[in-house]
């Protein structure tokens, strides 16, 4: 590859570290990570540092209430409502696209339900992206939206046809997924192959603290660190430890045993 290929920080050090400056600008980055990984509290470091540095961002929550993903959130001090007020972040909750029953007439054409969803989704994203001129875009999570189809085929599809209308935007993009692998084959997760990154947060609970291995499996066109190294999550979010010692390769299909304290 060149060395062409621009890179804009996470905002999170070690991460940045790791990928040997930050994301590839314009594309779209899978993160995988088991409930409470920290997939959302990565996404937001990302959305804030932008949103203070001239890049603003967009939120697409699939999953979670707004008003209670902030409450979750409010012990970072992001300032998230300031954010908001200079629209330097927004966001905004897209799960009712999940909800949306039966068959919808648009014009002459009757268009199933799945289809609806994910057409009203791009849209939905196009507007707001649009309205605060957003560079960076999380969506969170995927899985939500592409599991109700339970067909491979359709699934690759509706995730093409999402990352076509994000590449449109020229935006930097995180989409996450939770990892299921301790039920599911991992090759389920047909996404990570259409993405131009995958980055995996290995994760497991001792008393204390949410901490694990974060990962770069895959990042196109970066000469990227692919050990796993540890990262602990603080009241000033997600930290990555990335000189130090990798972790030894865990079994992706398997709980990941608790370090030793
Ligand atoms: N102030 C804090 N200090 C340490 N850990 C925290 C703090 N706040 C939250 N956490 C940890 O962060 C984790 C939640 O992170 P996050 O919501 O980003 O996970 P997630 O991967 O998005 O989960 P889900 O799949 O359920 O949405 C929890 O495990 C919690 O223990
Ligand atoms: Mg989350």
């Amino acid at each position: 590859m060149g060395d062409c290929m621009r890179q804009i920080p996470t905002g999170i050090d070690g991460l940045d570290k790791m990928l040997n400056g930050g994301l590839p600008a314009g594309r779209s980055i899978l993160l995988i990570g088991n409930p409470g990984s920290g997939k959302t509290i990565l996404s937001f470091q990302f959305l804030c540092y932008g949103a203070i540095h001239d890049e603003p961002g967009l939120y697409v929550s699939l999953d979670e209430d707004i008003k209670l993903l902030k409450e979750e959130l409010v012990g970072f001090n992001w300032n998230i409502n300031k954010l908001e007020e200079t629209r330097k972040l927004a966001l905004i909750d897209a799960s009712p696209v999940r909800h949306i029953p039966g068959e919808v007439k648009i014009g002459d054409y009757r268009i199933g339900k799945r289809d609806f969803s994910l057409f009203s989704l791009i849209e939905i994203i196009r507007n707001h992206a649009e309205k605060i001129n957003a560079k960076r875009i999380v969506i969170d999570p995927l899985a939500s939206l592409i599991l109700q189809y339970e067909d491979a085929a359709e699934r690759r599809n509706a995730t093409l046809d999402l990352l076509e209308a994000l590449a449109k935007l020229g935006t930097t993009n995180i989409i996450t997924t939770e990892l299921k692998a301790l039920t599911l084959q991992r090759e389920v997760l047909v996404e990570e192959f259409l993405s131009h990154g995958v980055i995996v947060l290995h994760s497991w609970r001792s008393q204390f603290l949410a901490h694990g291995g974060i990962q770069i499996e895959k990042m196109r066109g970066i000469a990227h660190d692919n050990q796993i190294r540890p990262y602990k999550i603080t009241s000033r979010g997600i930290e990555v430890f990335a000189e130090e010692e990798p972790l030894v390769d865990v079994d992706k299909t398997a709980f990941v045993p608790q370090r030793s304290p």
